[in-house]
């Protein structure tokens, strides 16, 4: 059921007590996904709400948005859209400068990537203070499209990410919470 599924979610990701920074507790989805249950199991959990909606594309941000949505746009039957961290993506980009909960960076898309008018579904493993997130989203609104919703295997919401979201209008889906 569910409940043991979300249960054996949350075990399977690795808790780094400093890491990347003193005071930072990193929450590490490598050992989920490394593990072939926990993978099934969170892209299983991660597109059932959005089976049958109309979306355009799927958008994940690097590096573990990808692995993810990777995942949820081959299993929704949907193409894959880059977010990418500055100066990696080949043709003409635009950008975005935001604040995470350990720094700051950059995040870009190509800029034909999303036609005017589509329906995003945007892709991370965590959310943490939604600054990359929204970066994101900011990302496909100057495109010409609309983040319909963001999915998350993690959220931290004593970091409230997802009412940033939220009060954006976008719809947040996440599976696993830490304090
Ligand atoms: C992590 C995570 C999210 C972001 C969340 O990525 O994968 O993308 O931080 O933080 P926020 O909600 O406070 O913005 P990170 O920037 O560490 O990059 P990486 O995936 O390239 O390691
Ligand atoms: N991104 C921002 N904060 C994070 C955390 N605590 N663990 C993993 N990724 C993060």
């Amino acid at each position: 059921n569910d409940v043991r599924h979300l249960m054996d979610l949350k075990s399977l990701v690795r808790s780094i007590p400093d890491y990347p920074k003193p005071g930072i507790v990193f929450r590490d989805i490598t050992t989920l996904i490394a593990d072939p249950r926990g993978l099934r199991a969170a892209v299983d959990e991660l597109i059932w709400p959005f089976i049958g909606e109309k979306i355009d594309h799927v958008a994940g941000i690097e590096a573990r948005g990808f692995i993810l949505g990777g995942a949820v746009a081959h299993e929704l039957g949907l193409g894959f859209v880059p977010i990418r961290k500055k100066g990696k993506l080949p043709w003409k980009t635009i950008g975005k400068e935001y604040q995470l909960e350990y720094g700051v960076d950059t995040v870009e898309i190509h800029a034909d990537a999303i036609g005017k008018g589509d329906r995003v579904l945007l892709i991370d493993d965590l959310i943490a203070t939604g600054g990359t997130a929204d970066a994101a989203i900011e990302l496909i609104h100057e495109s010409g499209g609309e983040t319909v919703a963001a999915a998350f295997v993690v959220d931290l919401p004593f970091l409230k990410g997802a009412a940033r979201l939220r009060d954006k209008g976008v719809s947040v889906h996440t599976l696993l919470e830490f304090e």
